[in-house]
Formats: C-alpha cells, sequence, structure tokens
C-alpha cells in the first residue's frame, strides 16, 4: 500500500467522506441484509470475574485490583470449531467477537500493547482460531472493538471510567494526551485489518461525546481519518455507527424499535443478550426463553432489521449449557423456518394483532406470535392469495374471502371486509415456537 494513497485520502471533506460511504453501502450491505441474524460474542477478562463486563467500572478497580483475572484467564476448554458449529446449527449466518473491551484487554497477539492474551495462561492469539472455525463454517466474520479504553495509559479518565471518583488517580493522569491514544486506536485497528484476511463487519464501541464530563467522540479517535484507513485497507468492510460517524448499520442495543431505524440505504440491527449481560454474568438467571428470542428476531426482520444475539462464553472458553440450549431451539426452529427470515423483509400489507409479515418476494410469512381460536383475518389480501400452508410440514391452511354480504348464524360467522382472506387454523397450535403460514401470492398484474 502506497503512503501516497492514504495521504490523499485524508483531505477528503465531510462531505465528499459521505458521499464515498453512500455510494458503496448497498454492495457492502447486501449479505447482512440476506443473513438477517448473526452471533454476538463477549469475551476477556471480564469472563473470569463472571459479573458483567462492566464490572472494572462497576467496582471501580484499578488495574493492579484487576491484574488477578489477567494472571487467570487461561481458557482451557477453547473449542472455537464448537462455538462455529452451534452457531450454524442455530441458523446464524455471521458472527461478530469482541477483541478488545472496554477494559483495554486484546484477545489477539496484538505488537502494540503486552497487555494481551499471549501473556496469560492462555499463552496464544485467540483470534486467529476463531476467524479459521468460523470461516470454515461458512460464517462472515466481524470485530467488535472497544474505543473506551480503561487500561492504556494514555486514555484520559472521564465520567465513565473505573478512576472516576479517585482523585489521586486523576492527579497522577492529567498529563494523559488522547492523540497519543488514537494513535494506538488506529495502529490496532490497521493489525486486525491486516493479519486476518478479509473482514466482513467492524463493531465499534461506542462513542460519548455528550454523556459525561471528559466524554469522548470522533475528535477524539480521530475517527475521519480512522474510516478513511479502514477503506483503504478494506474497502468492502461494513462499519456501524458508534464512531460518531453516520456509518452503514445503526446499531440500538437491548430494546426492540417500533419501526425501521435505517435511512440512507443503511441497514439496523439489534444487538440483544440471553440475560442482559453481555459478559458471562454467573449468577444473572434474567434469561430470555428461546420463543422470546425467536419473537424479536421475526419482529426484527418484519420492521427491515436484524438481530445480533449474544453469548458471553466462560472464562474456560465455552458456551455455558443454557446458552446451547437457547441456540438449539432457535436452531430447531431455524430448520424449518429460515426461509421467511433470510433475505425477507418488511411487508407492504398491515399484519394482524399478535402477527407480523416478512416478505420475500411472492411469498408472504404470517408469524402467528399468540394462537388464535380458529381464525386468523387478513385484510388486504382478497385475490392475492394462490395457496396457504403452514411452513413447518407444508400442509395446507384453507383461505377463503367468506361473502361480504352473508350474515352470523349459529356456528356461522358473518362476512368481513371484501378484501378480507380468512385463514382457518386448526384448534392446538402446531408444536413449534412461533407457527408460520407461507402465504404463495398470485403474481403482480
Ligand atoms: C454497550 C455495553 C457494552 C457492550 C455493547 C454491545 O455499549 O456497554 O458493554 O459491549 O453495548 O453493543
Amino acid at each position: 500500500m502506497s503512503q501516497h494513497r492514504e495521504h490523499s485520502d485524508h483531505q477528503l471533506s465531510d462531505r465528499e467522506r459521505g458521499d464515498r460511504e453512500r455510494s458503496g453501502r448497498a454492495e457492502r450491505l447486501w449479505w447482512m441484509r440476506e443473513a438477517r441474524f448473526g452471533l454476538f460474542v463477549h469475551w476477556g477478562l471480564y469472563s473470569v470475574a463472571a459479573r458483567h463486563e462492566w464490572v472494572k467500572q462497576r467496582e471501580r478497580l484499578d488495574d493492579d485490583a484487576y491484574q488477578r483475572y489477567f494472571e487467570h484467564f487461561d481458557p482451557d476448554l477453547y473449542d472455537p470449531r464448537r462455538w462455529a458449529r452451534l452457531a450454524r446449527q442455530a441458523g446464524m449466518r455471521y458472527a461478530v467477537l469482541t477483541t478488545k473491551h472496554h477494559e483495554g484487554f486484546c484477545l489477539w497477539n496484538s505488537a502494540l500493547t503486552d497487555y494481551k492474551a499471549t501473556n496469560t495462561p492462555a499463552g496464544r492469539d485467540l483470534v486467529l482460531p476463531w476467524v479459521e472455525a468460523f470461516r470454515a463454517e461458512g460464517l462472515k466474520i466481524g470485530f467488535y472493538h472497544s474505543l473506551l479504553d480503561w487500561h492504556h495509559p494514555e486514555f484520559p479518565i472521564d465520567g465513565l471510567h473505573p478512576q472516576r471518583d479517585d482523585e489521586q488517580a486523576q492527579a497522577a493522569a492529567k498529563g494523559r494526551d488522547v492523540r497519543r491514544y488514537a494513535d494506538y486506536l488506529h495502529g490496532q485497528v490497521r493489525e486486525l485489518l491486516t493479519g486476518y484476511g478479509p473482514v466482513d463487519y467492524l463493531f465499534f464501541d461506542f462513542s460519548y461525546p455528550d454523556r459525561t464530563w471528559g466524554g469522548k467522540g470522533r475528535a477524539d479517535w480521530r475517527s475521519a481519518e480512522l474510516l478513511d484507513l479502514i477503506r483503504s485497507l478494506q474497502p468492502d468492510v461494513v462499519v456501524n455507527d458508534r464512531l460518531d460517524l453516520e456509518g452503514d448499520v445503526v446499531t440500538p442495543e437491548q430494546y426492540q424499535p417500533t419501526s425501521s431505524l435505517a435511512d440512507d440505504g443503511r441497514l439496523w440491527e439489534a444487538c440483544q443478550t440471553l440475560n442482559g449481560s453481555w459478559g458471562y454474568d454467573r449468577d444473572n438467571l434474567d434469561w430470555k426463553t428461546p420463543d422470546q428470542l425467536i419473537r424479536m428476531l421475526v419482529d426484527g426482520v418484519s420492521k427491515d432489521g436484524n438481530l445480533l444475539l449474544n453469548v458471553g462464553p466462560t472464562g474456560r472458553g465455552e458456551f455455558e449449557p443454557r446458552a446451547v440450549g437457547t441456540l438449539d431451539a432457535i436452531g430447531r426452529w431455524m430448520d424449518q423456518h429460515a426461509r421467511s427470515v433470510y433475505g425477507a423483509g418488511p411487508a407492504t400489507y398491515a399484519p394482524p394483532p399478535d402477527t407480523r409479515y416478512t416478505q420475500r418476494g411472492d411469498r408472504l410469512y404470517l408469524h402467528l406470535f399468540a394462537w388464535p381460536f380458529r381464525h386468523v383475518h387478513l385484510p388486504g389480501l382478497a385475490g392475492r392469495v394462490q395457496f396457504a400452508q403452514f411452513l413447518h410440514d407444508g400442509s395446507e391452511v384453507p383461505a377463503e374471502v367468506i361473502d361480504p354480504e352473508r350474515q352470523a348464524q349459529n356456528t356461522t360467522m358473518s362476512g368481513l371486509g371484501p378484501d378480507v382472506v380468512t385463514l382457518t387454523l386448526p384448534v392446538r397450535q402446531p408444536d413449534v415456537a412461533v407457527p408460520v403460514v407461507e402465504l404463495f401470492l398470485e403474481p403482480q398484474r
């Protein structure tokens, strides 16, 4: 890579950079729009503490107090092929690993720090086998990288820092220079984009310019320059919206948006936990059910969004049994229902209550979030439905337009609007987490 090329990018105006980003966005995002469902993996020293990935901040631990987790980080049961198989079998089509979280510990063999996995009992680069394993299972790979760094000697203490109330530490940290920290950040991003082959997604985390004293944003990270560096090294990588720049992907977190959050050709992706914590949180029993998670996935797709579902492996490098069980249950549903998710998106019809529509071309998928008694009525579909079947077993679901003039009598229900299709369902809900009726639409004339 010639030095000249990089130098010229620095002179891009914000507007030119914005145009560059928008012009290649659709091409960058196609795989992600098709995939819809990914795995997030939060793994680091906090996995040994096993009480949330912000443990250092929550308990105001300094580096000395936190060092015991470095000394005891020994993931002897780490088997990334098993992680990758579990993700693929759950129906996930991409995966994002925390290369470095806010604690500053690096899972790869960075030449720019000693605070890395190779210097712990792990004794090796943990990112390379992860990348190889997930690629071998056919998944796209992404790197999460924290912009915050609660270990780096040049990262200025601020209102979110573990030493935010420690005056002595703040006095000692007076001379810290965020520009030197940004040099480190840029250097490490270069390592990740030159040492592991093509990277499909970069998930930076997070900018907080106005949230607290000493808050940091694009100026601190030199985000525009960083994005130019990224584009010069890997032009096709998808970048999220947390560099305090527009980004390709809007990333709501731990809530379900009520409508699409994407504009300007961007995609939105909700990142969700299994139990509220991203890092392994041993005593946290606030687990979501597989049904709930499947409904969150479907709800997102019906609003043109993705789900990035997190697992926090243990300090020994395993997915805990409850996480494996949840992925397995989701996988059983995806085995039969994947085509209502992959490459699907919002429908042009308004769904009846307690349901969601996803659509992919002339297939409309009605996801039943609650099981109605015998009938569900679909406004606006009269004359459009060629055939209807349950997706899990391909069995026919009777679909009719009831004569609007028909009067109700005994077991006969009255007619509904002339544009309403009525489906007749079995009394008992089929034994699947979220039943889906696949509607074959007449070709549009
Ligand atoms: C938030 C959390 C952070 C987590 C991230 C995932 O920023 O603070 O711990 O990694 O969300 O999206």
